[in-house]
């Protein structure tokens, strides 16, 4: 079956021609990274406009790439959510004008059980049951359990920030742009993780929830760019002039520093998880499941415990077209087309003991 995938959940707008017999045969991407970057984070009308105008001439690329006419696509298939609705509705627009236009059924994707799937990218190889999936990206932390393929049970979340949100977070601080998770994996290549002693939080909790708001303050402080008096209304962050100041030197260190915390709780308690509940495999997705860190944590820790690892290759960590493709098929067989009157939904959770 020749599927097209749509998606837009948030800041990336991508395209993507899924052959369920040969495979991947193109995914295009057009990033916001430069339109959002001097905000900090993603300005959702602003996404929503990036993805109106990037769209269509990103769909005539890809299809061209693939060797695909329109009217060659047999399904289609676009994120539904979680993800910021203006974004999710061109998606959906489009979706469903080309739905009309070309007689193609529609289906609905639920984003993250993209990511999940996303591992089985780009040879369409199911995963070995049970498997245990970190999906770890801005704006998740979530571990979830599948005995059997599309049924998932959440077993562990963060209790504030996700893990990607953190990295971004102290990258900005940093000065390191947005989103920074990648080069903050990067400059960690040459750091010591050692220098500056920061904390594990809830590694020892005795379950499988995780919590990195207060790794931000500990950090900014451990690298004395907190504490330091500020002007009323100011609210940049003053240097703590009690501390010794904190230079570019400093930044491979703090880099190493940051992702080791962050890596370590990660690994340790997916691994934890992986022995307890006694999984053939290991999977990881969203954007996070790019650091080199948190794969080679995870990779070890697979072999140690015998069971498998399913990494996506870097491309298709990030948010893509490919994974929607993907789900949205294995979907459609499961469950059949959705109708033109699929809404988009901004929030869900995993189904939970
Ligand atoms: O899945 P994604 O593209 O979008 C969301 O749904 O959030 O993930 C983006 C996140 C950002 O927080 C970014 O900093 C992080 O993935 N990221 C990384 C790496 N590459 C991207 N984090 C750590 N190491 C990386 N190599
Ligand atoms: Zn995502």
């Amino acid at each position: 079956m020749r599927i097209l995938g749509i998606e837009t959940s948030c800041d990336d707008t991508s395209i993507a021609c899924l052959d369920s017999e040969r495979g991947l045969l193109a995914c295009q991407l057009a990033g916001q990274a430069d339109l959002h970057g001097r905000y900090g984070g993603v300005v959702p009308e602003i996404a929503s406009r990036a993805h109106l105008q990037a769209i269509d001439p990103l769909l005539h690329l890809t299809l061209e790439e693939a060797g695909w006419a329109l009217g060659d696509v047999e399904l289609i298939a676009v994120t539904q959510g979680p993800g910021l609705l203006g974004s999710l509705l061109v998606g959906m627009t489009t979706a469903k004008a080309l739905s009309l236009r070309t007689g193609a059924p529609l289906v609905g994707v639920n984003h993250l059980l993209a990511h999940a799937a996303a591992p089985q990218l780009p040879d369409l190889a199911p995963l070995p049951a049970p498997c245990l999936t970190l999906i770890v990206s801005g704006g998740h932390t979530e571990l979830v359990l599948s005995a059997e393929p599309d049924h998932y049970l959440l077993i562990g979340s963060t209790v504030d920030d996700a893990a990607g949100e953190v990295l971004d977070k102290l990258g900005r601080e940093l000065g390191l742009g947005f989103p920074a998770g990648a080069a903050i994996d990067q400059l960690a290549a040459d750091g010591d993780p050692s220098r500056y002693a920061l904390p594990r939080p809830l590694l020892h909790s005795g379950d499988y929830q995780f919590s990195f708001a207060g790794l931000k303050t500990a950090a900014l402080k451990a690298f004395g760019l907190l504490g330091g008096p500020r002007q009323k209304g100011d609210q940049r962050l003053m240097p703590d002039p009690a501390a010794p100041p904190f230079g570019p030197a400093d930044l491979a260190d703090a880099c190493a520093s940051i992702q080791a915390a962050v890596m370590e709780v990660l690994a340790v308690k997916t691994l934890r998880a992986a022995e307890e509940h006694g999984v053939a495999a290991i999977a990881l997705g969203g954007g996070v499941a790019a650091n080199s860190e948190l794969r080679r944590r995870l990779a070890e820790g697979a072999e140690r415990l015998g069971c498998s690892f399913h990494a996506p290759p870097i491309a298709w960590c990030m948010d893509n077209a490919a994974m929607i493709a993907l789900a949205g098929w294995q979907r459609y067989q499961q469950h059949g087309a959705d109708g033109l009157d699929l809404d988009p939904f901004a929030t869900w959770a995993w189904p939970a003991d």
